[in-house]
């Protein structure tokens, strides 16, 4: 019995140290696939603004860096992020289209299906603190992620599987978040808003050069400088909502009286902010658009429905509609139509034009990264 005992016990004892040895030769065995990591940590970034621009809010959970924003320029015109690898952000999005998309009343999603509204322009989107027409999320991080959920159909598991076997990839998500960091979702669009925060105006458009910078009007062209003088002014009354910072939005929600409501009162094809809300008296209301780089980003308007800029004056000047939730910033003396004189509303788009800006189209901060290699 006891010889039993301790020939058991010996028999135990190998396998024990054997189980240990191997377990220990496993551990030591070096990977062939991983590369050893000794990232330094990712270098801060500071915004470049222009004269007269807020400071924007960053938050804290996510400080730019610039190997976090590289690595989100470079997702952001990704196709991997979409469930069938057809279609990026910058597919949409894209520089040379102030940041929406080619003309395109609806952009098509990644199944190929029209985009429930009319692509936005991104520029100064870091500004912002309510996101899409309707203002349904909060945060830039919310927005991306609600972006390639709905118009990308991302596979998460699939792309961060692919993103994970690409050395090019791995490398760029070590220097942007350190040895630790995981290449998941939360990074992915940490990243890409880190990236879409550096999307700003580069203040050499005329607006900025002539009128915000110098704060000098007479430096603009006569038809410029009238129709700035019609924008601030009771009598064209834009500034309301597009003028109260250099970013021409006040990130408010406005019906500005491009539907009426055929006669019921939840008669709107897009309900807008409304539809997010439920409560009826948002019914009809957009979130302002900015109207920086506005000549490069048509057709207007949350459905597209107004092809040009001189149409968007054309809308304001003759064809305003009433419903019950128009915004009273558009009622003027009584009238809800400006009826501007053809002068005017040359004027008008005169003044509009001032505020493109070519720089950031052809920045190869902004540009697609992957026609460099
Ligand atoms: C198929 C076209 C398409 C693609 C692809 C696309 N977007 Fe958009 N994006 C839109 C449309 C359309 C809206 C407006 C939707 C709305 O207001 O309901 C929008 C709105 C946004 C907004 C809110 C802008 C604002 O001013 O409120 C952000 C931010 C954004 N997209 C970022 C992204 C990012 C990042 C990606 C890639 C992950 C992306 N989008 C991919 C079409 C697209
Ligand atoms: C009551 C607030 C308000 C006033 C006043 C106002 N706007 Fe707007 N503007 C908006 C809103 C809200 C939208 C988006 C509406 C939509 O998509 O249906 C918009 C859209 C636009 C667009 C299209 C932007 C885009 O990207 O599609 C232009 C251009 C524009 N406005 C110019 C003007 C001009 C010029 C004036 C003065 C004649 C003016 N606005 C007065 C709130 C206003």
């Amino acid at each position: 019995m006891r010889r039993r005992l301790n020939r058991q016990f010996v028999v135990f004892t190998y396998a024990f140290i054997a189980l240990l040895t191997f377990l220990l030769a496993e551990g030591c065995r070096k990977d062939p696939n991983m590369e050893p990591c000794n990232s330094l940590a990712a270098t801060p970034y500071s915004l470049v603004k222009p004269l007269r621009f807020p400071d924007m809010t960053i938050p804290s959970n996510n400080p730019l860096t610039e190997e976090g924003i590289d690595l989100g320029h470079y997702l952001f015109y990704d196709s991997t992020l979409s469930f069938n690898h057809t279609i990026s952000c910058g597919t949409c999005h894209r520089p040379e289209y102030g940041f929406a998309d080619s003309g395109k009343v609806f952009s098509l999603n990644a199944k190929s299906l029209p985009t429930k509204r009319n692509t936005p322009a991104l520029l100064n989107s870091g500004y912002q603190n309510k996101f899409f027409y309707d203002g349904r999320q909060l945060t830039l991080e919310d927005a991306i992620d609600d972006a390639i959920v709905h118009e990308m159909f991302v596979d998460w598991d699939a792309s961060i599987k692919y993103l994970s076997a690409s050395s090019f990839y791995n490398q760029k998500f070590v220097a942007a978040f350190g040895c630790d960091s995981a290449i998941n979702k939360q990074n992915i669009i940490k990243s890409m808003a880190q990236f879409i925060r550096t999307i700003i105006s580069s203040g050499k458009s005329d607006i900025d050069t002539k009128l915000i910078a110098p704060n000098n009007p007479s430096l603009l062209s006569a038809a410029e400088y009238n129709g700035y003088q019609l924008f601030v002014s009771a009598r064209g009354d834009c500034f309301h909502c597009h003028f109260t910072s250099p970013l021409t939005s006040d990130n408010l929600f406005h019906n500005s009286g491009l539907e009426d409501s055929d006669t019921t009162f939840f008669g709107f094809k897009d309900l807008g902010r409304g539809g997010f809300t439920k409560d009826s008296i948002d019914n009809g209301k957009f979130k302002t658009p900015t109207l920086r780089n506005i000549a490069m980003t048509g057709p207007y308007m949350h459905d597209g429905s107004l092809q040009t800029l001189k149409d968007v004056i054309d809308f304001y000047s003759d064809s305003v509609k009433w419903s019950p939730t128009l915004d009273p910033k558009m009622i003027h003396a009584g009238n809800i139509r400006l009826r501007l004189t053809p002068t005017e509303k040359a004027d008008m788009l005169a003044f509009m034009n001032t505020m493109s800006d070519r720089e950031i189209s052809v920045n190869p901060k902004y540009t697609n990264p992957f026609y460099r290699h």
